[in-house]
């Protein structure tokens, strides 16, 4: 079943150099996500939930997006292991006055007030986790007698060519670039259904229900060399690249995604799973 990740190889990730990454790029990343912030604010008003749980929140946009569609009647937590991610999220959240609160720590692991949320959902913030069904059993826990759960995550890589443009084009100059490993933690942790539905079974979950979303998302062209060389694989090799072959990379990554280029903006398709289930 589903395989537990024996180092804490992403938590290190989130509180290091993925954590800044996504910190620096914040305004870019929440612009190019906000389709998916969309989605989640319109199905969590549609079942009228209250008290609402943001997993794996970041810098916590959907998060306040909640917490501004709720109102006086509702409330909406976020939890990231990410303690620059979630300094962010405090920050943004005083400077428009949303009444979103904020944890710092592990999801799989925080002792959860049982029973305490209406819905738990996340936008992209679930498959991190070093234990999945311990994880979600977690979360099962601090989700009161009916409470939802709703989450975006990516499918399969084959399915998202995006999202491995950079590593793809990169790889032949990055011989330390990492290979992504089908079903461990990470981006693609969640993308067989069959492995995500066992999960959620195993973690106690029911009424579980997996629906493809495709979703167009854009960037502006000028920023496509920084996404393609900050994130992912590429972005943890280039840490170590001297000036020479970050270039070298830079230039390649940006040739590789000229068919994402139309005119001065980058669209493409995000090939995700809708998760829901009940408690
Ligand atoms: C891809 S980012 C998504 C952030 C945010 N949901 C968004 O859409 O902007 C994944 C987030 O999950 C967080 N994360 C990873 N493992 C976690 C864990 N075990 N507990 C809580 N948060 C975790 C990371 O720190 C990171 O902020």
């Amino acid at each position: 079943m589903a395989a537990i990740q024996r180092s804490d190889e992403q938590a290190k990730l989130w509180k290091g150099s993925a954590g800044c990454a996504w910190v620096e790029a914040q305004e870019l990343l929440d612009r190019t996500l906000q389709p998916f912030e969309d989605l989640l604010v319109e199905a969590i008003v549609a079942t009228g939930a209250r008290r609402v749980l943001d997993v794996g929140c970041g810098t916590g946009s959907t998060t306040r997006a909640v917490a501004r569609a709720l109102g006086a009647q509702g409330h909406c937590v976020g939890i990231d292991i990410s303690e620059q991610m979630i300094d962010a999220a405090r920050r943004l959240a005083g400077q428009d006055r949303t009444s979103a609160e904020f944890i710092c720590a592990d999801a799989q692991t925080h002792a959860f007030q049982p029973a305490s949320f209406d819905l738990l959902m996340s936008r992209f913030g679930t498959m991190f986790f070093a234990d999945p069904v311990a994880a979600f059993a977690n979360l099962r826990r601090a989700g009161s007698a009916d409470a939802a759960l709703c989450s975006i995550v990516w499918r399969s890589p084959e399915e998202n060519p995006f999202m491995t443009t950079a590593e793809r084009a990169a790889a032949p100059l990055l011989p330390n670039l990492q290979a992504r490993r089908a079903d461990a933690p990470g981006q693609f942790g969640l993308a067989d259904a069959r492995r995500g539905r066992a999960i959620l079974e195993e973690s106690g979950w029911t009424e579980i229900d997996l629906r493809p979303i495709d979703v167009v998302c854009t960037l502006p062209e000028s920023e496509l060399i920084g996404y393609g060389t900050r994130f992912g694989p590429v972005g943890v090799a280039l840490r170590e690249a001297d000036a020479q072959t970050r270039a070298r990379v830079a230039s390649a990554v940006r040739a590789a995604f000229d068919p994402y280029v139309q005119g001065a903006d980058v669209r493409f398709t995000a090939c995700c799973w809708m998760v829901r289930a009940r408690r």
